[in-house]
């Protein structure tokens, strides 16, 4: 394809270092979605004959049946998807085939595929996290009233809600899907046309292209557009942090599925046994999905770092920009499914949290807040008081309802019978009705927004 110049082939370390067709053949649909369009477009500029363009399109048409059904061939010496591409077509339309590189580079071709393979991820991010959040939203609404403990250095810290706590994982997604089509957004534009870096003086029609494409528009600077990929790090970065949220999630189911916690059993589809402890269940796809995100992280560094020292415009080093973007979408995606079947599927032992919640002298500041308000303590006594309390009831093995009046009294004589009202764990959670706050008022409303922006009802 360029051997006009050399005197001798290239060695076989070299076709190997510069062979990308093991991993870049799976950009052929868009490899071939691009070149009908480039074609369509040289046709209709009349750069290209009628004829020419027809044999052309349907050649590739014939390429792209091949490779549905067979595959794609890595021939090594072909080095990447787009000679792959033009090396078959040449062997099955003849040298007509040699008109479809007019006006036209690899380094915009390349550039141009793998917006298309980007944007489709990004999309497919998008759905993915939607089918997450419905679940959320779905078990939420199920535990709007679940009292749970909410923690603090994971310590027990105040009741919260079961509902409260799977919907802070919705606004996390919410953010994700949010910077996943803002990056579609600025992925949205077409670099093709722009040639090896400085346009061509072929009359070609950009607009055409990048419409024909889907692009909102056609890149606006030839050297930028061959030598970006901003749309390839903002999918990995938006990756990353989605990723991360979702390791979090993992990580607290992993946590909640301990024997001591017993707050949840995973789905026996997302689990694991062991070969030698037959009582083990395990959280083997949570635990992958808490490893995944640190691939994942690793695949964004690794293309800022190849990225970070490239003078404009094209160079090589640029063709290992593919390899991470797969391999994070591949893991993305597994761990965005992997988490929505975890969160519809898993069975909460709501008793179970609720005694922990009791347990866990989660209504101390309640104590604290009720000596303020009822006593007109100021609020770093009534935290001195509370804490002897707690260190009596932790003494006798008790909660801190459970203590009597009078060994509360013996504590503080400001204390009357009331302040039962405001220790149960129900009655703290109600209590924090602050908007955004755990009372289930409050998540119930949430909850049912929540339900309209993801289309559930
Ligand atoms: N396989 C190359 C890549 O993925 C395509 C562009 C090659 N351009 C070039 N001038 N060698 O980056």
């Amino acid at each position: 394809m360029w051997g006009g110049r050399f005197a001798a082939g290239p060695s076989a370390i070299m076709r190997e270092i510069n062979a990308s067709i093991p991993f870049d053949k799976a950009l052929w649909r868009q490899d071939i979605a691009a070149s009908k369009a480039h074609v369509a477009m040289l046709a209709a500029q009349t750069i290209v004959s009628p004829e020419d363009a027809k044999m052309i399109a349907d050649g590739l048409d014939r390429v792209a049946a091949e490779y549905e059904a067979d595959g794609v061939p890595e021939d090594w010496d072909l080095e990447d998807i787009h000679m792959t591409v033009e090396a078959r077509l040449t062997e099955l339309i003849g040298p007509a085939a040699g008109r479809l590189h007019t006006a036209r580079s690899r380094n915009d071709q390349v550039a141009t595929d793998f917006r298309l393979w980007v944007r489709e991820a990004m999309v497919r991010a998008e759905a993915g996290l939607l089918s997450l959040q419905r679940a959320l939203v779905t078990r939420a609404h199920e535990n709007v009233d679940a009292i749970m403990p909410g923690f603090t250095h994971l310590q027990t810290a105040q009741p919260v809600t079961l509902g409260h706590h799977l919907m802070a994982y919705y606004e996390m997604t919410k953010r994700d899907i949010s910077r996943f089509s803002d990056a579609r957004k600025r992925t949205d534009e077409c670099p093709l046309g722009s040639a090896a870096l400085a346009g061509t003086g072929f009359p070609i029609d950009r607009q055409a292209t990048a419409e024909a494409l889907g692009f909102a528009a056609p890149t606006r600077n030839s050297l930028d557009a061959v030598s970006d990929r901003d749309f390839a790090l903002d999918y990995l970065m938006t990756a990353s942090q989605c990723a991360l949220h979702l390791s979090r999630l993992a990580e607290e189911m992993i946590i909640w599925a301990s024997q001591p916690f017993g707050f949840v059993k995973m789905p026996d589809t997302l689990s694991t046994g062991s070969s030698i402890m037959p009582q083990k269940k395990n959280p083997d796809a949570a635990e992958l999905v808490r490893g995944h995100a640190g691939r994942i992280i690793g695949c964004a560094t690794a293309l800022m770092v190849t990225m970070k020292g490239l003078p404009l415009a094209y160079s090589k080093d640029m063709q290992d920009d593919k390899p991470p973007v797969f391999e994070a979408a591949g893991l993305l995606d597994l761990a965005i499914a992997a988490m929505t079947g975890m969160v519809a599927d898993s069975t909460f032992d709501t008793a179970r949290m609720r005694q922990a919640a009791e347990l866990g002298y989660a209504t101390a500041t309640d104590l604290a807040d009720w000596l303020v308000r009822e006593a007109d303590i100021p609020f770093r006594e009534a935290h001195h008081i509370t804490g002897a309390a707690v260190k009596l009831a932790e003494r006798e093995g008790k909660a801190l309802d459970a203590l009597t009046l009078e060994q509360l009294q013996a504590i503080d004589e400001r204390i009357d019978e009331r302040v039962f009202a405001a220790l149960s764990v129900d009655a703290s959670a109600h209590s924090r009705s602050s908007y955004g706050g755990t009372a289930p008022q409050q998540v119930r409303a949430r909850v049912a927004e929540a339900a309209k922006e993801v289309d559930l009802e």
